[in-house]
């Protein structure tokens, strides 16, 4: 076994472990623009993590790892993400930091926690920070959150936006439906994405809008944009990687299944269960016998 250990200072642990990859950073996740405009840089992959052995098994092969609110939904059983607290966010994005050593982890700002005021965003992003080692923090709102976003951004908590689609205000919006259908709800998503990523903004996720406006968007920003129901034409794409695996019966309409894990999850419980029944489990192999 390597003696040699890499400290993953990204996260500021305290006791360095054996890191098998570098970790990539804020500055890099901006820096993949100019390169993929040259031609020379491969789209920022993105999914959701929320638990330690989710985070390591994608860890290896994503740029960045978000712990969505989306978890109040996929995890806790919640209407909604309004209800996601703070705390919530800080148990699951401390695991999902321990779980990688390769993406940056981006933990989203819950509802509640950022909208009172800068100073508030402040306070809710460091708590969160703190608690995880996580690199930065993502919040919903454009151009009504901009000086929010300079505001954390200049005291050195990078931001990710998320503009068009923000389920944090499905209760003002009526819904999941797809953004920017009217000529002027288009022109206010392009102009949210542009007041974020003025605001500095090092990545901007754009959610749920035809396709039309993440193009524009992703031609007339300076930094990275993350689509999820958006364009292929984003400089990265993210999905809620339960969603992808298969693990809902239902959908949104841009989610590939990239798997049935729904399906497997019930064949093998239905299989243990069976087994439990005809006494065909715990066979010797998983019996312990007494010393001869
Ligand atoms: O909470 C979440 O999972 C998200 C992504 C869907 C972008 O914000």
């Amino acid at each position: 076994m390597s003696t040699t250990f890499t400290i993953d200072s990204a996260t500021s642990r305290a006791n360095p472990v054996a890191a098998p990859m570098k970790r990539l950073t804020v500055p890099a996740i901006r820096n993949r623009k100019a390169a993929i405009a040259d031609g020379k840089g491969e789209p920022l992959v993105m999914l959701t993590a929320y638990t330690v052995r989710m985070a390591q098994l994608m860890d290896p092969h994503c740029d960045m790892l978000l712990v969505g609110d989306s978890l109040g939904q996929v995890i806790y059983g919640l209407p909604s993400t309004v209800p996601v607290t703070l705390e919530m966010m800080a148990a699951h994005g401390a695991a999902v930091v321990r779980g990688s050593y390769h993406a940056v982890v981006v933990i989203d700002m819950p509802f509640g926690s950022y909208e009172a005021s800068p100073q508030q965003a402040f306070e809710s992003a460091a708590f969160l920070l703190k608690q995880t080692g996580a690199a930065a923090v993502k919040l919903e709102g454009g151009a009504a959150m901009a000086s929010t976003v300079a505001f954390l951004s200049e005291r050195g908590i990078p931001v990710v936006g998320h503009v068009g689609l923000t389920p944090q205000a499905v209760n003002a919006l009526g819904g999941y439906g797809a953004r920017g259908r009217s000529a002027a709800e288009a022109e206010k998503i392009v102009g949210d994405a542009l007041a974020v990523a003025e605001a500095g903004a090092f990545a901007v996720v754009i959610e749920g809008v035809v396709e039309p406006i993440a193009i524009e968007i992703t031609r007339a920003i300076p930094v990275p944009t993350i689509g999820i129901g958006a364009s292929a034409e984003c400089d990265g794409q993210v999905l809620v990687a339960e969603d992808m695996l298969g693990l809902f019966e239902r959908t949104p309409r841009f989610v590939k299944r990239y798997g049935d894990m729904a399906a497997f999850v019930a064949e093998r419980v239905e299989e243990y269960a069976g087994e439990v029944r005809t006494r065909a489990f715990p066979s010797a192999e998983q019996t312990y016998a007494a010393k001869s």
